[in-house]
């Protein structure tokens, strides 16, 4: 009698706490999925700089000054190199006649230090100063830019790079950063000072006239025959995409966006769109040849050489014999493949708002916008859905993500990104794992689309 009745209870209970323990189990083995480090062990080693937006002239044509905003004087601004886990400090002081705020792109940082007005700090008033502070977590190639009028600020100038280090990682014999950039100079040979046009806004953002590569216009690299070289490069342009040829060059990718790749994969035809980077490694050949290399852009019709790497007749001193660096542990994202949509954005555009053209994100041009949050640690997956004929390099703050399929048909892209090429009428699935808490921009990388509403904000709780 007494057993009978107690049986349910057992019974009940130990199935309840197998339930428990199966939670446990899930949440667990979720926790394990974590797709790149939650946080990193701080050294305590502090880098500090300082920098100071403000105006002033710069030579891109030889024997021409052009008037244009800088940080420090130099466009690019200074590349800060710094070790993961040290705390890199930025003294900031505004010299513009604009408020500005300085955003890193790609970085995870504490969400106070994004650098977005009206979501994560007041705009910095001319003549203020404010204090960045972060200890950046992810070794690679990153980049730092206004995050105010960007169609303005980033087109006169305004833009630098940062390259986290990892001292594990494989030393390369050089590892310059190549920042691709574009200016529409008018005939008096000066910045075009009509920002966000209606042609620019119907099109593809604003695409210059003028490329240069780390400010120059004929940008080459001395090489030496059997150097191992890592080039990082970073596309800072308003809203030209660039797709590279490297020729008779032995490459291999080894990163898009920071974060090292799974495995090396081929970077030949690589898209970079506005935002992105892409790190590969350069094996010059043994045989000393007259002739350069070249590596171009072949996005358009009209081909533009961007590098010329010039091979020296003298052999390189230290042959490099190591394996291109790969991630350390890549998780398996077959559960993000099955796993259903979670977000959907559309991306259109409509007439309206202050330009006349309003770029919109499920309908709402920014500063309006759904208010959407992602789950902390798990799988969230996003459709944007280009209803456009135009591209949209959709970039997220606070995370990286990795594409999962575009129009439908599953793609294995063994790299993670913070920014992706949507092209026309195209639709493109991303997953991400948010391991950062805070509200987070979400906006197009062609920066006159933001500029006319291109931009929403995730929260990750
Ligand atoms: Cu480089 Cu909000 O972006
Ligand atoms: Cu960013
Ligand atoms: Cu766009």
């Amino acid at each position: 009698m007494f057993t009978s009745i107690k049986t349910p209870i057992y019974t009940t209970v130990i199935l309840l706490m197998a339930l428990i323990a199966g939670i446990f189990y899930f949440r667990f083995n979720k926790r394990t999925a974590l797709p790149y480090s939650e946080s990193v062990q701080a050294s305590g080693i502090v880098k500090e700089v300082s920098l100071t937006a403000q105006e002033g002239k710069l030579s891109l044509i030889p024997g021409k000054e052009i008037n244009v905003w800088s940080y420090n004087g130099q466009v690019p601004g200074p590349e800060i190199r710094v070790n993961k886990g040290d705390t890199l400090k930025i003294n900031f002081t505004n010299k513009l006649p604009q408020e500005t705020t300085i955003h890193f792109h790609g970085i995870r940082v504490p969400n106070a230090m994004d650098g977005v007005p009206g979501v994560t700090q007041d705009p910095i008033q001319p003549g203020e100063k404010f204090v960045y502070e972060f200890v950046p977590k992810d070794p690679g190639t990153y980049w730092y830019h206004p995050h105010v009028r960007g169609s303005e600020q980033v087109e006169r100038g305004l833009y630098g790079t940062i390259v986290v280090e990892d001292p594990e990682e494989p030393e390369y014999n050089q590892d310059p950063i190549i920042v691709l950039d574009d200016w529409r100079l008018n005939e008096a040979g000066q910045i075009d000072p009509r920002f966000n046009t209606g042609g620019d806004l119907m099109h593809d953002g604003r695409w210059g006239n003028l490329i240069t590569v780390n400010g120059s216009t004929d940008y080459s690299l001395q090489t030496k025959p059997g150097e191992r070289i890592r080039l990082r490069f970073v596309n800072s342009s308003n809203g030209r995409v660039y797709k590279l040829d490297f020729g008779e060059l032995e490459v291999q990718g080894i990163s898009v966006d920071g974060l090292l790749a799974r495995v090396p994969f081929n970077a030949q035809g690589f898209e970079v769109a506005p935002g992105n980077r892409l790190d590969v490694d350069v094996a010059i050949p043994m045989i000393s040849r007259s002739k350069p290399y070249v590596i171009r852009d072949t996005f358009s019709r009209q081909t533009y050489d961007l590098v010329t790497l010039q091979p020296s007749d003298q052999l390189v001193d230290e042959i490099k014999t190591f394996d291109p660096p790969q991630a350390h542990s890549f998780p398996d994202w077959d559960e993000a493949y099955k796993a259903p949509i979670d977000k959907e954005y559309l991306l259109n555009a409509r007439r309206g708002g202050q330009f006349g053209i309003e770029w919109t994100i499920n309908g709402k041009a920014y500063p309006n916008y759904d208010p959407i949050s992602l789950n902390y640690g798990v799988f969230n997956k996003i459709r944007l859905t280009n209803q456009s004929a135009r591209l949209h390099p959709m970039h997220l703050h606070g995370q990286f993500f990795q594409v999962i399929s575009r129009n439908g048909e599953p793609v294995d892209e063994p790299y993670w990104r913070d920014t992706v090429l949507v092209h026309s009428r195209e639709t493109v699935d991303i997953a991400t794992v948010p391991l950062d808490k805070g509200k987070w921009a979400n906006h197009c990388h062609i920066l006159e689309h933001a500029e006319a509403g291109m931009m929403t904000v995730v929260e990750v709780k």
